[in-house]
């Protein structure tokens, strides 16, 4: 067999030696168009976890590898003038380098050919070759050649970066954040040999621009930085070797094989340095190659790089996305200087979501117990009965006169089981479980205001005395027996109302007994549904007072928060998008006119609402359609609006709005988007969406990400949540119910 590897970096060789193993009788010739020393960057790190799978995979690189380790287990951060230290980590640190030797040595112990000095231009040399491995780095040009298969898709980002050395010798991973007259410089910076750091500086491209970098060479930026950071530096030097000012590409692949060529490393995919994965990503991307082979023999060389991709693709995406969300929170992380040190801490511990608050606890409880107490002191907050801070997620937290007891919220969830919009004995048993249960605040179903404000037949409503009484038993209920407020989420469907309910007809439309639906321009949801009738003023105005009406028995029912449904499509959502609002009138085109009838809603639920209750609302941040339809910028306009009018509090969903929306899942995803509401609109946010639990809220909570968690699935599979994570953390709750409380240490 005669493999073909183009690129000398970790992934190149990496698989190299390890293909030479699995194949001896493989004749694998590797080029290399720098010289064989001529490695640029500086150390590369690794966390504890990475090195399982390379012991197994080659020991005789694993251990000249961890010879040339540096490890430590602190994180230094350096922000506001103050240093916080994060222990119990576990990373360990090497020369780039070096390890470029070891794996040069070890390739030429094997056998594989390399050519250093040689660029190669295309592949017409390699006719013969039965597999081309492109490991040729992030500017790949054999990926960009097959192109139309691949499907590159580079996502430049927003900040600019250059690795310089230094021969100063840190103790530790070391954050600085240094606030300056052109905006934040950031360095990330790590031992890695006998004398010598990698310290990485970055900042926004426009602060980048302020201060003039773009007109200065690499050794006039070099002393630039070195002065900036001086203080740091203690006298030594910023090192140079091409440390020229770069922006991060993410670089993600549709497909990552053609015929006999697979691309590996910085070219199928890259993750930014902050999680420290490159390296990592690409020796594995390696292992997982040659496993394929293994598994597919080399008979069927597509059929062995078909297998690769099954079984490497997702998690690359894992890692890729956890260090996007890393990479995210850098971009941004000027809004976090507002944070006092140790929140900022915990917050830059936690932001790519591997590690949370109960993983930091066990790796560091110090810095937990004094986020906590942080956390106790900013929301001026009382100790527990043990005198000690609350776990964040039972702070007590207060709109207006409502007092809930913490801050978890059980979401909205249609239950789809009310006769014409009457509710009965499961809602009382489904919200009156859930109150029991221990949430702060239990909010009901999407309740319609019409009957033609429905989503389908059997969803609820309020809109009659009867509609009242049914609510008031159960808010009744919620009152008497628990802790919970309760709030009530008015809406109306519009476009996507008059369908079936999920489980008996798939969300399609109604064949039998179907009504017109209304929506702000003649759009039907999907192109095969029915078109709706655009409103006319007449039809504004009906809604409008369908609204207040529903305000007016909400109170009767007590209730004590309203939410306003602007999110997921439905008929005041629909206003905001420009993609399912297209109207030419004073309700449509800009944002500030596609925003005015839903702000009108607002207000006069806000009039119709007693000045003491609170009225939240919640919107879709995003359509998730790039930069189409409503985006996360757009938000935060209809936020500062909301907020202006008087709302309370912003629960931050998105989607719903445009079939085409490709949401991009995961833990907790939603809550950048409540984040950057909360510190640009300065307003008391909720998140929403995949919070899969206690250590969840905690997370967001702790890091001052959002002020309260709304879960929905998590409390459809266990109403008793926070009673249970009252037993995990060892809190007393208020809500405790009396019947209960025997059962509270079982
Ligand atoms: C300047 C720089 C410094 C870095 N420093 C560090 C660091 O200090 N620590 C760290 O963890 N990560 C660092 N990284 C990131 C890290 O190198 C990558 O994530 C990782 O090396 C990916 O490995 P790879 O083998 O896929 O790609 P690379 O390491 O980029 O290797 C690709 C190789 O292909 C060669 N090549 C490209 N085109 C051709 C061609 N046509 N013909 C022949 N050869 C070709 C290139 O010269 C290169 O050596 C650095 C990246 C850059 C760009
Ligand atoms: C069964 C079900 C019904 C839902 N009904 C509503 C609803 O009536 N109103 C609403 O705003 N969101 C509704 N949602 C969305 C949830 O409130 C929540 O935003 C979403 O499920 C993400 O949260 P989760 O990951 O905790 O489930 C519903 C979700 C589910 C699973």
């Amino acid at each position: 067999m005669k493999i073909v590897v183009v690129g000398g970096g970790p992934a190149g060789l990496y698989f190299s030696i390890l293909m030479k193993q699995a194949r001896p009788d493989a004749q694998i010739q590797l080029y290399e168009r720098n010289r064989a020393d001529d490695t640029f960057g500086w150390g590369v790190v690794f966390s504890d976890e990475t090195l399982g799978g390379f012991q197994e995979a080659d020991p005789a690189t694993f251990e000249a590898i961890t010879q040339a380790f540096r490890y430590w287990s602190d994180i230094h951060t350096y922000v506001n003038g103050e240093l916080v230290t994060s222990t119990g980590h576990g990373f360990c640190g090497m020369s780039r380098k070096r390890l470029l030797q070891i794996f040069q040595e070890r390739c030429t112990e094997l056998g594989v050919e390399m050519q250093f000095e040689t660029e190669i231009p295309n592949l017409s040399a390699f006719a013969d070759a039965d597999l081309i491995v492109a490991a040729d780095g992030i500017n790949s040009f054999i990926r960009e050649t097959h192109a139309d298969v691949f499907k590159p898709h580079l996502d430049w980002r927003r900040c600019k970066f250059a690795w310089f050395g230094t021969d100063l010798e840190l103790s530790a991973f070391t954050f600085i954040f240094k606030d300056t007259g052109f905006g934040l410089f950031q360095v990330h910076a790590y031992p890695f040999d006998d004398g010598l750091s990698t310290f990485i500086v970055e900042c926004r491209e426009e602060v980048w621009l302020a201060a003039g970098l773009d007109r200065m060479d690499e050794e006039e930026s070099a002393r630039w930085c070195e002065n900036l950071f001086a203080e740091w530096l203690d006298g030594h030097k910023l090192l140079t070797n091409r440390s020229l000012w770069r922006t991060f590409p993410t670089v993600s692949n549709e497909c990552w094989h053609h015929d006999n060529i697979v691309i590996i490393g910085d070219a199928a995919h890259t993750a930014h340095f902050s999680i420290g994965s490159g390296t990592k990503l690409a020796m594995e991307d390696a292992m997982a190659l040659v496993d394929a082979f293994r598994r597919e023999g080399v008979s069927d060389v597509e059929k062995a790089l078909t297998s690769y991709q099954e079984a490497r693709y997702v998690d690359s995406i894992k890692i890729q996305k956890a260090a996007q969300t890393s990479l995210v929170w850098f971009e941004n992380s000027a809004r976090y200087l507002a944070q006092d040190p140790i929140t900022f801490q915990f917050n830059l511990m936690t932001r790519s979501k591997r590690i949370t608050y109960d993983n930091l606890e066990l790796r560091d409880p110090e810095l937990v117990a004094k986020t906590r107490r942080r956390f106790m002191e900013l929301n001026g907050d009382t100790p527990g009965p043990d005198g000690e801070p609350r776990v964040p997620m039972f702070s007590p937290f207060r709109l207006r006169e409502m007092e809930m007891d913490n801050r978890v919220v059980v979401s909205p969830m249609c239950q789809y089981s009310a006769e014409d919009g009457l509710v009965g004995d499961w809602h009382l048993v489904h919200l009156g479980s859930r109150a029991i249960g221990g949430a702060g605040l239990v909010i009901t179903e999407m309740t319609d205001v019409s009957p033609e404000g429905r989503i389908t037949p059997s969803c609820a409503g309020l809109w009659n005395d009867e509609h009242t009484a049914a609510w008031k038993r159960i808010v009744d209920f919620c009152h008497t027996t628990s802790q919970a407020r309760i709030g009530v989420q008015l809406a109306h469907a519009g476009r996507k109302g008059s369908v079936f309910h999920p489980w008996t007809g798939d969300d399609q439309p109604l064949t039998e007994g179907a009504w017109t639906c209304v929506a702000p321009s003649a759009l039907p949801f999907q192109p095969d549904w029915p078109v709706p009738k655009e409103m006319d003023r007449a039809d504004m105005d009906k809604v409008l007072a369908d609204f207040v009406s529903a305000t007016g028995r909400a109170e009767q029912a007590g209730f004590d928060l309203i939410e306003l449904h602007m999110a997921h499509g439905y008929l005041l959502s629909s206003f905001l998008s420009p993609l399912s609002n297209q109207r030419r009138d004073d309700y449509g085109d800009s944002l500030e006119k596609r925003m005015r009838f839903p702000l009108e809603v607002f207000e006069a639920v806000r009039a119709a609402w007693p000045q003491d209750k609170p009225l939240a609302v919640r919107i879709s941040a995003t359509d998730w359609l790039r930069d189409e339809g409503m985006t996360a910028a757009d938000s935060v306009v209809v936020a500062r609006a909301l907020r202006d009018r008087g709302c309370d509090l912003i629960d931050v969903s998105t989607a719903g709005n445009d079939p085409r929306s490709q949401p991009v899942y995961g833990r907790m995803y939603q809550v950048p988007f409540a984040e950057r509401i909360k510190y640009e609109v300065e307003m008391p946010v909720m998140a929403v969406g995949a919070i899969l639990g206690a250590d969840h809220v905690n997370t967001i909570l702790a890091a001052g990400r959002a002020d309260l968690c709304a879960l929905a699935r998590p409390h459809l599979a266990d109403p008793y949540l926070t009673l249970h994570a009252a037993q995990r953390y060892d809190w007393t709750l208020q809500s405790l119910p009396g019947p209960y409380l025997a059962g509270r240490n079982s």
